[in-house]
């Protein structure tokens, strides 16, 4: 892909070799996000942030990682606040917004919504989340992550992945399971309810490339072997029916004596967050906080890279990062 002035929408986008530069550039983003040094590359740059539908951590690392390279940030936070209610089409609020914005993330309910807004954007436009469908960046940064947290030098073959939860709903494994498939001989166990599973087209395509799925609705053998489980929350606001979501809540649950007694020692404990921690729910102990295999926070860390590497390349300054970098003179470490 030619990531200049490209619409970064889906996984399908992507080819190793993009994974690689984005994660070559996103390893030189580190010193940045950690603010030990500043750039100004995007210095009079606006990125729209529009978020149609509740998140935490992509709007602010989106936002975070725009301002960290010297641009600034107008968000939309709430589908009530905007002129959708009152009728206004994708296609208009895109021509409106991509006028006063330099490149726009986007998070909204509906899938193919951002794919149909993106269709009358003048900037490019990146899918921070439709629906139940895709959510590329996270994808990115799972993946980015667990290079990092298995010391994966070079390219991803032979990892063992276990999923778990609801994986119909659930657009970040529809993403990650798409861009694993881009390595070889990839195990991938997925363990959901049976009215929650993985769609039949994403199991096909890992199928047809000669990558192994094994689906399951029992956690305990399902979770032995992997080097990596990836936990998800039940997806109860895409349920036509939030009652039918509570079916689901607390099937799956991974706590410490779990983790001890079925996983293999150091297997990388990953969730896309926010985890649902209400009794009910529960499906990621906080008995597992201080365990060194916990990545969920070092994930959320890593988001800040991947999305100022993402900046960096669809606005074509790569080269141009460092020119304007000055030392931050207030840097102090970070606690834990
Ligand atoms: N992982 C994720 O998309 O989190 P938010 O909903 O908080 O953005």
């Amino acid at each position: 892909m030619n990531f200049l002035g490209s619409h970064i929408l889906s996984i399908s986008q992507f080819d190793k070799n993009d994974v690689k530069e984005l994660f070559r550039v996103a390893d030189e983003m580190e010193p940045y996000a950690q603010r030990k040094m500043h750039t100004r590359v995007l210095d009079g740059a606006i990125l729209g942030n529009l978020f149609f539908e509740p998140s935490t951590r992509t709007r602010v690392s989106f936002g975070c990682a725009f301002n960290l390279l010297g641009g600034q940030v107008r968000e939309t936070t709430d589908i009530k606040a905007s002129a959708i209610t009152k009728g206004e089409s994708l296609y208009d609020t895109a021509r409106v917004i991509s006028g006063y914005s330099d490149v726009i993330a986007m998070r909204h309910p509906v899938a193919g919504s951002v794919d149909e807004f993106s269709r009358a954007s003048r900037v490019p436009v990146i899918n921070a989340g439709d629906g139940p469908s895709e959510h590329p960046s996270q994808a990115l940064l799972d993946l980015y992550t667990i290079k990092k947290e298995l010391r994966i030098a070079d390219e991803l073959n032979g990892i063992r992945i276990a999923m778990v939860g609801d994986l119909k709903y659930g657009r970040t494994v529809h993403s990650l399971s798409k861009l694993l498939n881009l390595y070889d001989n990839i195990t991938f166990t997925l363990i959901s309810p049976a009215e929650l599973k993985m769609p039949e087209e994403i199991v096909e395509i890992i199928r047809q490339r000669g990558n192994t799925v094994i689906e399951t609705d029992d956690m305990e053998s399902g979770l032995k072997d992997n080097d990596t489980v990836y936990l998800t929350r039940i997806q109860e606001e895409r349920f036509e029916d939030r009652k039918e979501a509570d079916i689901y809540r607390g099937r799956f649950r991974l706590n410490q004596a779990i983790y001890t007694s079925h996983c293999k020692p150091n297997t990388v404990i990953m969730h896309p967050l926010p985890r649902d921690s209400r009794a009910e729910a529960n499906e990621l102990d906080i008995d597992l906080n201080q365990h060194p295999s916990l990545a969920i926070f070092r994930q959320t860390d890593n988001g800040v890279l991947i999305r100022m590497a993402l900046f960096v390349l669809t606005l074509g300054v790569q080269d141009m990062v460092h020119d304007s970098a000055v030392e931050v003179k207030w840097y102090t470490e970070k606690r834990f």
